[in-house]
């Protein structure tokens, strides 16, 4: 079984699709990682994401293992170093590149294959998986997402001030949504969830009973 979450920055889907998938027994699949991973590939090459041949080429090139939480990029494991604002931003700007997009598209089938697997992104219930049997669009509060955020950064022991961390998911959300290709939005047979007054718990038991009735009524 395939259930796809996805949603904007902030809105609370890797924790979930995290959870959920523990609870499930199911293989969890973060594609946001693997965008910030070509990201950071591309920095490290000295590839401007405005060169798109060059982006295309590194996506096409790197040898991305997803195991355990954790995201290895040509064998080193880079799941930290993908988490900078400074990579979050250049994983905006690769994702807007369809050949970029096409060659993490057959990466995320390929491993998906055959497997129940929770997947987590932006696309997922709409291009990458529009057979998936149960699909999730969670959204909360700008006002919202900037909080969740500034606390992460703040566990990270880094501080910013509240409107510069808005201001910036305004831009990426901005940017996620208007691009050409695969831009953010929701499978018509998505259901959706605002999570802005919910709890991580309370996201993930509406989002298991839901999945479980759905196994048992295929079954
Ligand atoms: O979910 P995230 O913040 O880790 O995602 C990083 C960037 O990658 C973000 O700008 C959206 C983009 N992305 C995408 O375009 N498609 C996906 N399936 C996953 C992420």
């Amino acid at each position: 079984m395939i259930v796809t979450i996805d949603g904007p920055a902030g809105s609370g889907k890797s924790t979930a699709a995290r959870r959920l998938a523990e609870r499930l027994g199911f293989r969890f699949l973060d594609t946001g990682a693997m965008y910030r991973a070509v990201a950071l590939a591309c920095v490290r090459a000295g590839v401007d994401p405005e060169d798109r041949p060059a982006a295309v080429e590194v996506a096409r090139r790197v040898r991305l293992t997803l195991q355990e939480g954790h995201i290895l990029l040509d064998g080193q494991d880079v799941s930290e170093a993908i988490r900078t604002a400074e990579a979050s931003v250049a994983a905006s700007r690769v994702a807007v590149i369809a050949g970029v997009r096409d060659a993490m598209v057959e990466l995320q089938r390929q491993t998906a294959d055959g497997l129940d697997i929770v997947t987590e992104g932006r696309d997922q219930g709409t291009i990458v998986f529009p057979q998936a049997e149960c699909k999730f669009f969670l959204t909360a509060a700008p006002d919202e997402r900037a909080r969740r955020r500034q606390r992460e950064l703040e566990r990270k022991g880094t501080t910013h001030s509240f409107d510069e961390i808005l201001a910036q998911i305004l831009d990426r959300d901005q940017r996620d949504a208007s691009r050409d290709v695969a831009p953010l939005r929701a499978a018509e047979d998505a259901i959706h969830l605002d999570t802005s007054m919910l709890d991580p718990d309370e996201v993930v038991a509406v989002m298991e009973s839901t999945v479980r009735a759905r196994q048992s009524t295929s079954a």
